[in-house]
């Protein structure tokens, strides 16, 4: 069985795609980071115009830290505990943000439900990356959900955000097969090998259309 996926492709070219000038990015990531990692390698290979300017993790304990650190990235550890409202934590990841200059915010893995707060700093600047084909399986859980529903592909979405969860227009898509014997951890690192590849394009195509 090949993990070669049917990829919906993006509507401009490879000429379109261009980006005039290095745009500042912000990560925010709650979990391992290979998302971010991915974004940094693109950036790091030139294939990609854009310079992360600061990571936000939520979880003291999240493997992203290390993977920025070694890449020689900015971090700031902003701690969902620590604030009493979504709103609130969701003004100190504007506050940071805005000290770095950053002009676009990619959520990699982002496990916190955001508010209009960062929405206001950076309307339809958000691109965020989920593991299902969207609309399908919003929310936690995604790959459990595909495999509980039976359903025979899913895959990944990277899209803008807006205030309904998982929702926005999608900007690019990949679909993975699912295999008789799969696992929720088989199907989700056939969905990350996908996921890496598109977050990188799905942010060229925000960019390239609006930097
Ligand atoms: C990714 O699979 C991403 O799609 C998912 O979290 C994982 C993060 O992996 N995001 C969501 O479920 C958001 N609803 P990573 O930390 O290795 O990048």
């Amino acid at each position: 069985m090949t993990n070669s996926p049917y990829l919906i492709s993006p509507s401009l070219t490879q000429e379109q795609l261009s980006i005039e000038k290095t745009v500042k990015l912000g990560v925010m990531a709650s979990g391992s980071g290979s998302n971010f990692e991915a974004i940094a390698l693109a950036i790091n290979e030139g294939k990609l115009n854009a310079k992360i300017e600061v990571l936000i993790y939520n979880n003291p304990d999240a493997k992203v830290k290390e993977r920025a650190d070694r890449l020689n990235i900015p971090t700031v550890l902003l701690n969902h505990r620590d604030y009493k409202t979504r709103k609130a934590l969701d003004q100190a990841i504007v506050e940071v943000f805005q000290v770095h200059g950053v002009e676009w915010v990619v959520m990699a893995g982002w496990m916190r439900i955001i508010t209009q707060e960062l929405l206001n700093a950076y309307p339809q600047k958000v691109i965020n990356i989920h593991p299902s084909i969207l609309p399908s399986f919003k929310g936690i859980n995604a790959v459990e959900q595909a495999l509980s529903a039976r359903v025979k592909v899913t895959g990944c979405t990277v899209h803008l955000v807006d205030l309904e969860v998982d929702s926005g227009e999608i900007l690019i898509q990949a679909v993975v097969p699912i295999l008789a014997d799969d696992t929720a951890d088989s199907l989700h690192d056939r969905i990350q090998i996908q996921e890496h590849r598109i977050i990188v394009e799905g942010i060229s195509i925000a960019l390239s259309r609006n930097s």
